[in-house]
């Protein structure tokens, strides 16, 4: 997948994309990510990337013709083209999948108060939010959904993990998880998971990420109720437990 990253601050992105899983699937050319310095396409002698906006009001709002130069230097138009922005529609897991199926998006990221307006409408871009809270720029929330969406191309997890069934149960939260060693400052691991039945072990797993999903998330724990589920009889009883359990 190529991710074209349009910023004002490439060097944010090194450290993030460079490391661990993400440099890794770089390394092996699974992941392409081309950093592109908005403000090389500025036509000012200053390099100049923003302006105050048209109305008044505080801060900045970045140029149109910069930003309309990075897109024509990677032939911008008919690829999907994504604005990081608080504004946007809040992007969940399965926006961030059909994201990731896209073998070549572009993301651009804001600064200040924001773009100027005509970049939006003329390259037809979708605004996207990771969350209700305002960042100082685009370029984390870029970083979250890069990452996020990288987990879901072919190779970059390699082949013991796959994204699609992180959690155990999918549509809910993930279980509780231990390793070594079985007892630590006089706090034990579930006796459960230490005794090699795997059906037990999948029941305690099944019933601890229910509990965790109705206490934590009452969203996804009525939308699981909502589905149809395919559910063997041990797996009922549990359901049946943790629906009449009061929280
Ligand atoms: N830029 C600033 N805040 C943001 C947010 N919450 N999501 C996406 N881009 C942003």
């Amino acid at each position: 997948m190529k991710i074209n990253v349009l910023t004002l601050f490439p060097e944010m992105f090194r450290a993030v994309t460079g490391s661990s899983i993400m440099g890794r699937a770089a390394d092996n050319g699974i992941l392409d990510i081309n950093l592109i310095n908005i403000r090389d396409f500025s036509k000012d002698k200053h390099n100049k990337a923003d302006d105050t906006p048209f109305g008044g009001g505080p801060g900045m709002v970045m140029l149109a013709e910069p930003i309309f130069g990075a897109l024509e230097s990677i032939g911008g138009r008919n690829k999907k083209v994504l604005y990081m922005s608080p504004r946007g529609k809040v992007i969940d897991q399965n926006k961030i999948e059909e994201i990731a199926e896209e073998e070549e998006i572009t993301i651009l990221c804001g600064h200040y108060e924001g773009v100027d307006q005509r970049v939006i409408d003329y390259w037809n871009m979708e605004e996207v939010s990771i969350g209700d809270y305002i960042l100082t720029g685009g370029e984390l929330a870029a970083m979250v959904l890069i990452d996020a969406a990288a987990r879901f191309i072919p190779g970059v997890l390699g082949n013991l993990q796959s994204a699609a069934d992180e959690s155990v149960y999918s549509g809910l939260l993930e279980c509780d998880q231990y390793t070594k060693p079985r007892s630590f400052e006089g706090m034990d691991v579930p006796e459960v998971l230490t005794n090699g039945n795997h059906k037990l072990i999948h029941l305690w797993q099944y019933e601890n990420a229910l509990m965790l999903t109705k206490e934590r998330r009452p969203d996804l724990w009525q939308s699981y109720l909502d589905k149809e589920k395919e559910l063997t009889k041990e797996e009922k009883k549990i359901l049946e437990k943790v629906v009449a359990n009061p929280l």
